[in-house]
């Protein structure tokens, strides 16, 4: 609010694959693919055709009880065929903090039809992000997030982001059986871009499935297709989670709609009768936002995206890697997936560095302390990320 006091705000007015153009006309390359999800570029008239073909028929009437469109029936079958959780129930939510806190409600709930109602702790990482509602928000590991708005939620615990051990001490300390379920971004997104250590998914996802802890990944930034290579990180590293929450790259936000993934095990007791889980909303699971993700999961595949996220994670760990060598900078981190950080040495310079960014024709964004964020659309080209990566390098120097 202070920035659009002090200098106006930054209006976009149009995009088109990597580009976003402001309303003065001017050109920028996208180097943030908006928030993380523009995944198939921008402009793309196939999804806008097909939404509004949806519209026409019907928009939207309601996810509730034994109802849904069959869109929306037809996009939840091609979610569990691709999901990385055997068997996978696919809830739907209009956003990544729906998903989040629909998951955070719903190991609770499952813990209590299972006979153990104390299971209710929930347990983020530092450095974490899980979106802003209330659960969310009391999960982050992001300290200027959470304070200053009173108590968010009880039975919320923090380990520490890159320490297996430190999750181990937890339940150590307070007891399985009051912990219902960890949350695990793959890669940590907005609190800076974050890479997982050497083998400390793997390591998390045994602790969990050793003291019968869920294990809920955050792939709301790393799923449909962002980790490189594959749909999910989940797949990527062999997780088998109890739970996914997803959004952005689901409908490459050209509507807005998220999705949790849910292990059957998980959502059996609400299938077997006499148990409701009353939760729910009203736009979960919008035959628009449906027809949008099934166009947007054509492109992917038909134009082989999840190959292109993949050649990305080489592409940026090669051409960011000497801007490591700029006094402005003091460390790029890089090599996993279609996501990098450029850390400033000095965070509190990231206002100024958007604004010589944005005179170089890029537009960015800083995440976490002083991290310039670089997850472009999946269809920048080779040639089109080494402009960006110099038009970055001229704007820091
Ligand atoms: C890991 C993660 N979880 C949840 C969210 C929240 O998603 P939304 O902003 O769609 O509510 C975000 C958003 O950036 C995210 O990065």
């Amino acid at each position: 609010m202070g920035a659009v006091r002090a200098s106006g705000p930054f209006v976009v007015a149009k995009g088109e694959g990597a580009y976003i153009w402001d309303a003065a006309g001017n050109k920028y390359i996208d180097s943030t693919a908006g928030l993380w999800f523009t995944n198939v570029g921008h402009g793309r008239t196939a999804i806008a055709d097909a939404v509004a073909r949806q519209l026409s028929t019907l928009a939207h009437y309601s996810g509730f009880g034994d109802i849904t469109s069959d869109v929306t029936a037809a996009l939840a079958d091609r979610l569990a065929a691709i999901a990385p959780i055997p068997g996978s129930k696919v809830f739907f939510t209009s956003g990544g903090s729906d998903s989040v806190d629909s998951a955070v409600k719903l190991a609770r709930r499952y813990w209590h039809e299972m006979g153990k109602p104390d299971k209710k702790i929930v347990v983020g990482r530092t450095k974490a992000y899980h979106g802003m509602h209330v659960g969310g928000t009391a999960l982050s590991g992001l300290p200027l997030n959470r304070e200053n708005h009173g108590e968010l939620m009880p039975d919320a615990a923090t380990v520490e982001w890159d320490d297996a051990k430190s999750l181990l001490g937890l339940i150590e300390r307070i007891g399985a059986d009051n912990i219902a379920a960890f949350f695990v971004e793959p890669i940590i997104g907005a609190g800076g871009i974050y890479l997982p250590p050497d083998g400390y998914l793997a390591e998390v996802r045994q602790i969990c499935r050793d003291h019968d802890v869920l294990f809920v990944v955050d792939e709301v930034v790393t799923g449909f297709g962002r980790i490189g290579g594959s749909w999910f990180a989940s797949s990527r590293f062999g997780l088998e989670p109890d739970m996914i929450t997803t959004a952005k790259g689901l409908t490459s936000g050209y509507v807005p709609m998220g999705a949790v993934f849910i292990a059957p095990k998980i959502a059996e007791p609400f299938y077997a009768g006499g148990v409701w889980w009353r939760h729910g909303y009203t736009y979960g699971g919008h035959a628009g936002a449906a027809a949008a993700a099934m166009a947007n999961l054509d492109i992917i595949e038909s134009e082989g995206l999840l190959e292109e996220a993949a050649r990305l994670e080489s592409d940026l760990h090669v051409v960011l890697a000497p801007l490591a060598d700029l006094p402005a900078v003091s460390e790029i981190r890089s090599g996993l997936g279609a996501v990098a950080a450029v850390q400033l040495a000095d965070p509190s310079t990231a206002p100024a560095v958007i604004g010589a960014l944005r005179k170089h024709g890029v537009s960015g964004r800083a995440a976490g302390q002083g991290a310039l964020q670089i997850s472009p659309a999946f269809v920048m080209t080779s040639a089109q990320v080494s402009d960006m990566a110099q038009r970055i390098g001229d704007a820091l120097a």
